[in-house]
């Protein structure tokens, strides 16, 4: 597997997984599940990022205390819809972080992923930017949606999901062998449809309840 896959099998996330995956957990129960481990998530995600020192005085004495260096705040770009799941829960551990959303649909002749929507902040050259959906099944919207956000310069790309695919982690990392992928696991295969096998489903309608 590319160094650049880095698969965050917390003993907690894996339980949490597997809740999610029974068939019979239903909306509110997996719109939870969603968002635990999307924090827990968040906290590897992050590790890396850098800490300066301040001074500052506790009710006993005076210390120099790690605070995160960035002045601007991370931006987690959520991939409409399944993506929303993930944001609400990294939301939670970073409160201020900037949000982006992007919306693709797949041509039904060419297959290719057309965009309908794109935002983010206007100074994200400024930025670190974690590209969020749970599934990376065949890659296509996640190649599409990184090409994008690639296109507004910010100072780094993540891609974070719950589970990917073979296929997808193969046509995502020769697509953008310069982003770090997380994933919380790796299963099997796509099936005829492009669902992930054993998978957990459509995630969009699970999460939303639309089916
Ligand atoms: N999107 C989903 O919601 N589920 C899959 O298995 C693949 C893509």
């Amino acid at each position: 597997m590319a160094d650049q896959v880095i698969l965050i099998d917390h003993p907690l996330i894996q339980h949490k997984l597997t809740l999610m995956r029974k068939a019979e957990t239903g909306t509110a129960a997996f719109r939870t599940l969603i968002k635990e481990i999307s924090l827990l998530l968040a906290y590897e995600v992050t590790r890396d990022l850098p800490i300066k020192y301040e001074s500052i005085k506790t009710p006993i004495a005076s210390m120099n205390a790690p605070v995160l260096a960035q002045d601007k705040k991370l931006v987690i770009v959520s991939i409409q819809r399944a993506g929303q799941g993930i944001l609400d829960g990294m939301l939670e551990l970073m409160p201020s972080a900037r949000v982006g959303h992007i919306g693709l649909y797949r041509d039904p002749k060419t297959l290719i992923p057309i965009e309908y929507y794109f935002k983010v902040p206007h100074d994200v050259e400024q930025r670190d930017v974690l590209v969020v959906d749970p599934m990376l099944a065949t890659g296509n919207t996640a190649v599409a949606a990184v090409e994008r956000v690639k296109s507004t310069n910010p100072m780094s790309i993540k891609f974070v999901c719950l589970l990917a695919a073979p296929e997808g982690i193969e046509h995502f990392t020769t697509a953008h062998p310069d982003v770090p992928l997380y994933a919380a696991a790796i299963d099997d295969h796509l099936d005829e449809h492009g669902y992930i096998v054993p998978g957990l489903g459509d995630v969009g309608d699970r999460l939303f309840g639309t089916k």
